[in-house]
């Protein structure tokens, strides 16, 4: 029986794994590990771990374990790591790797709405505004939340990650290269603007997307409604009812007033789910079909 690890089985990302796990159709044991557990020769495994925990973890099991599934952001840049989505580019991952990473959550809504018009349109640009629940700061967020006289109680914060040189914060440059290189558009604009707001659980995103084409509407809505796990709704979808969903929702679609190769849109999904614990029990998934 093969053996797929869940490590920081006890943060956010790894609870919502233990779930999703049971949803897995092919036969295989899971293997629960927290902060101070020994981690035992694996199969597989996803470190449900942020940046320095997983960097460390990563030396400390690339040789004990077959296939390395990281939630962080520490790896997704490397250009021999795969930054996988499956409905996008499980091609991505080959019998030789290794170590794959899983995108960040306000990526993924984008991407996931960009990927299923790339046949019929050259995309150039993409703007967004990002409205992130507080799930998608791990529990010490979701715990000060729910703190009297936290900052983010009844407010929306302006700042994800920490500043950067540019001015940028660390969440928007994310928007700027994980896009760029899962849709393997390295000439795509993107213009991110990220924001926490009081909300729970969900994600949310305000998109503008620029074509070199006209767009077609009914053409963009049938591409999203027939790709997997991607719904396009005329009435408003709220992160009330995204979360808990596997699906994508999107609503609002709109051609700019002005320029007929421009539309506007509003993007809700589960960023616990599809943002990464869904996302990384697809990859888990897809890996004991193929290479397993
Ligand atoms: N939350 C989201 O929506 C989301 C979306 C996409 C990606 N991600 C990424 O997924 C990762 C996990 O996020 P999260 O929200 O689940 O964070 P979290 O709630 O803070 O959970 C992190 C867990 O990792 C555990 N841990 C730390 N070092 C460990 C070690 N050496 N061995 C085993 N476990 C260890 C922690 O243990 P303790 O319980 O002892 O502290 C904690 O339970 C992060 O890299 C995050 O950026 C999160």
């Amino acid at each position: 029986m093969k053996t797929v690890g869940i490590i920081g089985a006890n943060g956010l990302v790894g609870r919502t794994l233990q779930q999703e796990f049971k949803k897995i159709t092919v036969p295989f044991e899971t293997k629960l590990f927290g902060r101070n557990d020994d981690i035992s020769a694996l199969d597989a495994a996803v470190l449900c771990t942020d940046n320095p925990d997983s960097a460390a973890l990563y030396e400390k099991l690339k040789d004990r374990v077959r296939f390395l599934v990281d939630m962080s952001s520490q790896f997704r840049l490397n250009k021999n790591v795969p930054l996988v989505i499956p409905e996008i580019n499980s091609d991505a991952i080959t019998a030789q790797t290794r170590l794959i990473a899983s995108p960040n959550c306000t990526t993924t809504g984008l991407v996931m709405t960009m990927a299923p018009l790339m046949a019929h349109y050259h995309l150039t640009e993409a703007f967004f505004c990002s409205y992130q629940a507080i799930s998608g700061g791990g529990k010490k967020l979701l715990e000060d939340f729910r703190t009297p006289g936290s900052l983010y109680a009844n407010n929306c914060v302006p700042l994800i990650g920490s500043v950067q040189d540019n001015g940028y914060s660390s969440e928007e440059l994310k928007g700027i290269y994980e896009t760029r290189k899962i849709l393997r558009l390295p000439r795509v604009k993107v213009y991110p603007h990220t924001v926490r707001v009081a909300v729970e659980n969900a994600h949310s995103l305000g998109v503008t997307l620029k074509a070199e084409e006209a767009f077609d509407l009914q053409q963009v809505k049938t591409l999203w409604n027939t790709f997997p796990n991607l719904t396009y709704s005329d009435a408003i979808v709220t992160p009330k009812e995204a979360s808990g969903r596997e699906e994508t929702f999107v609503c609002r679609l709109r051609q700019d007033a002005e320029e007929p190769n421009v539309i506007h849109y509003f993007v809700t999904f589960d960023n616990l789910l599809k943002g990464a614990a869904m996302n990384g029990r697809q990859i888990v998934q897809f890996l004991l079909e193929n290479f397993l």
